[in-house]
């Protein structure tokens, strides 16, 4: 790859280009957030203006909302189509399960709705993101502004009779000022470093009165498409327990590097 990429963007492209395989003519689209998905938006896009793919698509923030339309996609909202073929997202973590943490973008909100509308979810990732337990990447869970400390202390507090290595919550800052999501709402980070039961915590923190969600994403992956800097692409798929692997390739006329800088 004649590229300036470093070697997890390199990953990360193709596992993202690899899953435009899930994509096909008439197909209502989830687009996740977060740079490897963005990867995934270009490679649409691509596919969009050079080979009349005819899709719609829903995006799980306004930033990638901003960037599927200026590739030329379609985007309408979720309440419009109401369900969704397919759904192609990043994650922080993934687990042999398939189980994830995201929202290291602070998009877990919509990404979980727009994940839970479609029929299938592919996740994309550089090999990084694969671990044995879940919970060395901060969890992330979404707040409302109201009482945010006391919900913190909460959370706290509901985390010590669980199985759990660290409990310290922070809140997620932007330029000085509590990071807001799309939603409007603030983000706790969990430092959980190892969360031994993840389905048990998840149903625990939705229940405290001022979490929205939480960055668990359960039961909801299909398969995780992992890319490799050398092009090779791992397909890890649960439902049919196999592992593929393909090369994939690039093309000289390939410009979808021409904005890398955005
Ligand atoms: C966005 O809120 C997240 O869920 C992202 O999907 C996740 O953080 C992965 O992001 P990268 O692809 O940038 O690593």
């Amino acid at each position: 790859m004649s590229l300036d990429l470093s070697p997890v963007d390199q990953a990360k492209f193709f596992a993202a280009r690899r899953a435009t395989d899930y994509v096909e003519n008439g197909m209502r689209v989830g687009l996740g957030t977060g740079s490897t998905a963005a990867w995934f938006v270009k490679c649409l896009g691509e596919m969009v203006r050079d080979h009349g793919l005819n899709i719609i698509c829903v995006a799980t923030s306004a930033q990638t909302a901003e960037l599927a339309k200026s590739e030329g996609i379609t985007v309408t909202t979720l309440d419009d189509v109401r369900w969704l073929d397919v759904t192609i997202d990043g994650a922080d973590e993934y687990d042999r399960q398939l189980n994830l943490i995201k929202g290291g973008g602070g998009a877990l909100l919509r990404e979980k709705i727009v994940a839970t509308a479609s029929e299938q979810v592919i996740i994309i990732a550089d090999a990084t993101k694969q671990v044995d337990t879940l919970g060395a990447f901060p969890l992330p869970v979404e707040v409302i502004p109201f009482g945010w400390q006391s919900t913190k202390t909460l959370i706290e507090e509901m985390l010590i009779g669980l199985d759990v290595m660290g409990r310290r919550a922070s809140l997620r800052m932007k330029n000085n000022q509590p990071f807001r999501t799309d939603e409007g709402n603030y983000i706790l980070d969990l430092d959980l470093r190892r969360i031994g039961n993840a389905q048990q915590l998840s149903l625990v923190l939705n229940q405290a009165p001022g979490v929205v969600e939480n960055g668990l994403f359960i039961d909801i992956c299909d398969a995780v498409v992992i890319g490799y800097s050398d092009g090779k692409v791992e397909v890890r798929d649960i439902n049919e327990s196999i592992m593929e692997q393909t090369q994939v390739e690039i093309f000289e006329e390939d410009n979808l590097f021409l904005d890398i800088d955005d």
